[in-house]
């Protein structure tokens, strides 16, 4: 695996989480594999989770950690070629990035999508040409449209809580006040219809008509606009908002009836509840949920650490470093 950025760099997904887990029992157990290499964090967006938990990860390796907040820290980068640089833009990614690589033997980038361009966004311009112009491997921290390593730690924790041999796992959509990306529906999505592959989960997607994720990242899932009878028997429920799809980037209702309570759990399997986090309360989730025996939020928010560092580990490996 030269870079991280989607499942498709996974080499065998029930081996990477037995992995994980094993490194979840002895976090410290390979200390010596990070060799006292540099690994480099770019957040063009802000973060708590992905920062802390991926610092913990390169820490619990051995390695050095350094962390920009392009944002407020770094100058302003231009990502178009070929332009006159007169507005306000002060640095371009190629430099950016090919001057990153000179620090770093591992990259990390945020780059959340502008939400107005779908062709732009779901080319992932920007994580593809940092990719291309560092020269180092690169993790996702999450991109325009996928956020791997979030789902790698929902399966950890999938795997974790099972009590069946194949749960049902139910990915439904939630109320917003803002448009969101799509990238945590579309990763978590990829992850699922791979793990039901390989018969680890049964994956259903729920969503009111009109949010429609993107079908390369749902082909094999099966899709149910009645979130009543999504729910029915599952044994885990994911809760995401995401902006549209098709209707790139707009909030098309209030949601009404969508937010996933305690009157909602009595139609399932008595599921535990899962979120990215950060969650609205009372918007996305309910307090009853998010305050009861029923969420693993903060138990898939301590996952990070584990995914991160098996990936961080293969990257080290598989690249020699
Ligand atoms: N879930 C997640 O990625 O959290 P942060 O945005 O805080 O990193």
């Amino acid at each position: 695996m030269k870079h991280f950025t989607s499942v498709n760099d996974v080499t065998d997904l029930k081996k990477w989480v037995d992995e994980a887990l094993k490194i979840k029992a002895d976090p410290q157990g390979f200390v010596d594999i990070g060799g006292q290499k540099t690994l480099g964090l770019v957040f063009l967006n802000p973060s708590l989770r992905t920062r802390m938990s991926t610092q913990k990860a390169a820490m619990n390796l051995g390695m050095n950690t350094m962390v920009i907040n392009m944002d407020k820290e770094g100058w302003r980068l231009e990502m178009n070629d070929n332009v006159i640089m007169d507005g306000y833009s002060v640095e371009h990614i190629k430099e950016a990035a090919a001057v990153l690589g000179q620090y770093c033997d591992i990259l990390g980038l945020r780059c959340f999508p502008n939400l107005k361009d779908r062709h732009e966004d779901y080319s992932e311009e920007v994580l593809n040409k940092f990719i291309k112009y560092c020269g180092v491997p690169v993790v996702s921290l999450e991109s325009a449209t996928l956020h791997p390593l979030q789902s790698f730690a929902d399966l950890i924790t999938i795997k974790e809580h099972a009590t069946k041999p194949k749960p049902k796992v139910v990915l439904t959509w939630a109320p917003h006040v803002k448009p969101l990306p799509q990238a945590v529906s579309n990763s978590f999505s990829e992850w699922m219809v791979k793990a039901q592959e390989l018969d680890m989960v049964d994956f259903v997607i729920t969503h009111p008509e009109g949010y429609e994720l993107a079908e390369e990242f749902t082909k094999g899932a099966m899709i149910n606009t009645n979130q009543d009878e999504a729910l029915k028997n599952a044994d885990f429920v994911y809760v995401k908002n995401w902006s549209s799809y098709n209707k790139y980037g707009e909030i098309l209702s209030d949601g009404k009836g969508w937010m996933m309570d305690n009157e909602k759990l009595k139609l399932t399997d008595n599921a535990k509840v899962m979120h990215c986090l950060p969650v609205r309360r009372g918007l996305e989730l309910g307090n009853d949920i998010l305050d009861g025996n029923n969420s693993l939020v903060i138990h898939e928010a301590g996952n990070r650490v584990f995914a991160a560092q098996t990936v961080l580990k293969k990257l080290i490996e598989g690249n020699k470093l």
